[in-house]
């Protein structure tokens, strides 16, 4: 990361501590290594991009359908889904720091450096190699690729490297209270698994034909190794996970059209759409017939934000093979080839799995602006801006009265009684206006009215637009119509 852009991403994080965003959990004992809190503006912020996900996925689709699984599973699931035997990242250690690598990042971070100094071609032509290397599992050969580079550890500055080994990032405990009757469970490490294994609970009792779909947001849990960039990579975080069963054979034609899908989703919310691209994956996971990412460029570079996998039907079949159960579907729609039913098959899955936090990030990346200007009268003047979506703002109203007396806080409040059923305002009367608009800026609201004694002899007020800061004069009973025209 070069200056600039490592400065800007320290400016963001210290922006969502000081406004309320995020919170290193358990601060006040020194936090816990990638483990952070939402507080009241990041909590609100969170919410309203899981509601908007979540609506986009259920309300606006006829065939999907919400689910809320356990986190806790029995412990065959992740037998059945492969995390017990492959879910685990190629790490490696420095003889002389003792410090834990992963070692695709170590690569990523060579390649970033060479692409700051230009050398586009040569980053491009590491990278390949190295999902060549990760694919065919060639450990020696990806410990070479390290040491020809000269990768050395950031601490002891030296390429004194062990053997490369895998870990598995799955975290357990035990349920039951005595230790030798104890069950070994894992916290989920995805959440897809829930929909799998409900998924002819769901299909039944909601009568779903295929294609149709199953969507879910909660926690998942992985013991990542490396954790780092604030919430870019978390050992608890939320997915907003989406599995859409399709026929046999149709697996290709779903999985283009939610790749094209999912990324109008991110760009209805007006975020740029160059700063996105797709990565295809070379190296696919145990489950994928086919999986790319979609990444987005946050200050640190373009990093994967969301994936797409066609997960075949490997999830369904391993879980009726280690059940005992029958995962099938019975299809009698008819095929053209035999004029007869399709008959039952284990459905194949399409999957669009994006991380809540990492959109979070994401939101925050696009949205923080440090603006200076030059006033009328000479003097400068500047302020710090999150020009974040109004959709998904955490507050969308500040309603603010001019003076604490001469009956504008009566009017005010008559105004947010009326609002605050419909979206979420913020009253406040102290300070100067212009500071209440600062304060209002730096947490991303995206409009403010102020009442003034104009207000009580002609019933308008002052609205002001987080973007523009332009200001003007509207009727008082056009406001909540106008805020919810651009929110809804
Ligand atoms: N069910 C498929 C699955 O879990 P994944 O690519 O491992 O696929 C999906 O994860 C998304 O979850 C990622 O695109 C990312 O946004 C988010 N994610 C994964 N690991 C994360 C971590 N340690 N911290 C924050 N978000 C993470």
């Amino acid at each position: 990361m070069s200056t600039t852009t490592e400065n800007k991403f320290q400016e963001i994080i210290s922006h969502a501590k000081e406004y309320g965003f995020v919170f290193q959990s358990s601060e006040i004992y020194d936090g816990l290594s990638a483990v952070y809190d939402y507080g009241p503006y990041g909590s609100e912020l969170k919410k309203n991009i899981r509601d908007y996900w979540w609506k986009s996925m259920t309300q606006m689709h006829e065939n999907i359908v919400g689910l809320d699984a356990a986190i806790f599973m029995h412990p065959l699931t992740w037998k059945a889904s492969g995390h017990v035997d492959n879910f685990s990242d190629p790490m490696i250690d420095n003889k002389d720091s003792n410090k834990r690598y992963r070692v695709d990042h170590l690569i990523e971070g060579l390649a970033d450096t060479l692409r700051e100094e230009g050398k586009k071609e040569e980053a491009t032509a590491l990278i390949n190699k190295m999902d060549q290397l990760l694919a065919a599992e060639d450990f020696i050969a990806l410990k070479e690729l390290l040491i020809s580079n000269n990768i050395k550890c950031a601490i002891s500055g030296t390429a004194n490297w062990t053997d490369i080994r895998q870990f598995n990032l799955m975290f357990s405990t035990e349920m039951g209270s005595v230790a030798e009757e104890a069950n070994t469970i894992y916290l989920r490490p995805e959440t897809a698994q829930g929909i799998f294994v409900n998924f002819l609970n769901v299909q039944k009792t909601a009568r779903m034909k295929i294609p149709f779909g199953i969507a879910q947001t909660g926690k998942a849990f992985r013991n990542e190794i490396v954790a780092r960039q604030f919430i870019f990579r978390m050992r608890e975080f939320e997915q907003m996970e989406m599995q859409f069963f399709v026929r046999p054979g149709t697996q290709k034609e779903w999985y283009e059209y939610w790749k094209e899908a999912r990324l109008q989703w991110h760009l209805s919310l007006g975020l740029p759409a160059e700063k996105y691209r797709y990565h295809d994956h070379v190296k696919l996971a145990h489950y994928a017939d086919a999986a790319l990412d979609i990444e987005y460029e946050f200050p640190f570079g373009f990093k994967e934000v969301e994936g797409i996998h066609s997960r075949t039907d490997f999830d369904l079949k391993n879980h009726q093979l280690l059940s005992g159960k029958k995962m099938q579907y019975f299809d009698n729609d008819i095929d053209p080839a035999t004029n007869k039913p399709y008959g039952n098959y284990i459905p194949y899955v399409v999957e669009t799995s994006i991380g809540l936090d990492r959109m979070f990030l994401l939101i925050l990346s696009h949205s923080f602006a440090e603006e200076k200007w030059t006033k009328e009268d000479g003097k400068e003047d500047s302020r710090v801006v999150l020009r974040i979506p109004a959709k998904i703002a955490p507050l969308k109203l500040a309603i603010l009265p001019l003076v604490k007396k001469d009956g504008l806080p009566e009017i005010a409040r008559e105004i947010m009684n009326d609002c605050k059923g419909s979206f979420r305002c913020f009253y406040e009367e102290k300070d100067t206006i212009g500071k209440r608009y600062r304060r209002m800026d730096a947490i991303g609201t995206p409009f403010c009215i102020t009442i003034d004694h104009q207000t009580k002899e002609d019933q308008t007020v002052t609205i002001r637009y987080r973007d523009t800061m332009q200001q003007e004069r509207i009727p008082l009973a056009q406001v909540k119509e106008k805020v919810l025209a651009a929110t809804l």
